[in-house]
């Protein structure tokens, strides 16, 4: 062996078990490189965004019981799954509203998304109408209906509360019929606000109050910090349109959404909506068979089995356990929509399992728009839809409606 063979035979044996990356120069691709679930998105999120910021979009209500169960709900069923079933061709679509949509999911309205990501809900609804599902805009959205309609040709809900003034909700309503959303999601948990204790320690609210902590938080966040300065102040873009509201500033708009919500909103107010509105409506926030049973009566096309993700009110009953007495005690007079504790496509299937049309997420994509802005939720919804398709692979199911309740043990 020559001096050369000697040498270079060290550096063969290593060349043939390894495969050296080109370096990644894009920052962002590098983050999500790293990304391999929902709660790596939410990790890098925790790091980028500062805690009050973070605290308001993870955080629940009071002792964040709620909050827990609704995941842990997912975890403790386990997959009945079948082999030998060739399963070569796995077809994840689904019908919502009686449109398909690629895999069962509906994007969750969330309120203030800008401070996440300066795009906030354009992000969002481009990142969703890319992916074929759903986004539904917040009354409470820091992009306006006609702003989010301008960047998105796909499907849009709109949310709204049974608010005091119902001039204005009126109004946003026929906004969003202008601007040809698909569906009205009205959110019927919020008679009052729950009390989420992570805002109260630290003196979060809407907008932001700039104090030592909230400066302190920022200057160890310059990238977030610096995204705020350089954009448009972030308002309640809805309400701030308004004639009522115009040209307000974000502090006095939301001394007047807080005074806005109603606890004395009725199922009238729900017949009310069915007055202004005629396309279908989904009623978020059912959290008992009963309830369920008077908005299959009323003819409402979907309800969204939901505790707002557990920001509302603690030890509420988990949607994953709604899904079968619920769908038991209506039938198929209306869709049901299984709304808080998903972070992985597997979570999907067994909501379908257990009778549930689709599901709906609102964390996810936060944590992804936090960690990465549009691309990051771009990649959460395309990880969420390989989840979905590799778990009914994995449980031998061809579609959809092939997984049912003898696919999963525990619902
Ligand atoms: C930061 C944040 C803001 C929210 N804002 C609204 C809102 O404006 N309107 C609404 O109906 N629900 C709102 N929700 C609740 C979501 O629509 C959804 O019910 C919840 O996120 C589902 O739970 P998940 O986060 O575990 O998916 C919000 C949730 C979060 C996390």
């Amino acid at each position: 062996m020559t001096i050369i063979e000697k040498i270079r035979k060290p550096f063969d044996a290593v060349r043939s078990v390894v495969r050296f990356e080109p370096l990644e120069t894009d920052a962002v691709a590098r983050r999500l490189a790293r990304c391999a679930n929902v709660d790596d998105l939410r990790a890098v999120a925790r790091r980028r965004l500062p805690r009050g910021v973070f605290d308001y979009i993870d955080g629940g209500a009071e002792d964040e019981v709620t909050l827990a169960g609704n995941s842990q709900a997912f975890r403790d069923v386990t997959f009945q799954p079948r082999v030998l079933r060739d399963v070569g061709v796995v077809d994840t679509t689904a019908m919502l509203l009686g449109t398909p949509l690629p895999f069962p999911l509906a994007l969750a309205p969330t309120g203030f998304t800008r401070i996440a990501d300066p795009a906030g809900e354009l992000a969002v609804a481009r990142a969703a109408a890319r992916a074929g599902l759903p986004y539904t805009l917040s009354t409470m959205g820091t992009q306006s209906i006609e702003a989010v309609r301008a960047v998105s040709a796909g499907r849009l809900w709109f949310q709204v509360y049974v608010w005091r003034d119902r001039g204005l909700v009126a109004d946003m309503v026929a906004r969003a019929a202008a601007a040809d959303y698909e569906a009205l999601v009205i959110t019927v948990d919020t008679a009052v606000l729950g009390r989420r204790e992570r805002d109260v320690r630290r003196g979060f609210s809407l907008p932001p109050k700039i104090g030592l902590g909230t400066l302190v938080d920022g200057v160890l966040h310059p990238a977030w910090t610096l995204d705020l300065l350089r954009h448009e102040p972030i308002l309640f873009a809805n309400v701030a349109g308004s004639s009522a509201r115009d040209g307000t500033s974000a502090v006095s708009l939301s001394e007047y959404v807080a005074a806005q919500f109603d606890p004395s909103l009725s199922w009238r107010d729900v017949e009310w909506f069915r007055s202004l509105w005629s396309g279908p409506i989904v009623i978020k926030g059912i959290q008992t068979v009963e309830d369920a049973l008077i908005a299959a009566d009323l003819g409402i096309e979907a309800v969204a089995l939901s505790n707002h993700g557990g920001r509302q009110l603690d030890h509420a009953p988990t949607p994953f356990s709604l899904i079968a007495p619920v769908v038991d005690a209506i039938g198929d007079r209306v869709e049901v929509i299984c709304d808080g504790g998903v972070r992985r496509g597997s979570d999907i299937v067994k909501a379908i399992a257990a009778g549930a049309t689709a599901c709906m997420a609102g964390r996810a994509y936060l944590y992804a728009l936090g960690a990465a802005g549009e691309r990051g939720v771009d990649r959460c919804l395309t990880m969420l839809h390989d989840d979905v398709k590799r778990t009914m692979a994995l449980i031998g199911a061809t579609n959809l409606t092939s997984v049912d309740r003898s696919s999963i043990s525990g619902a």
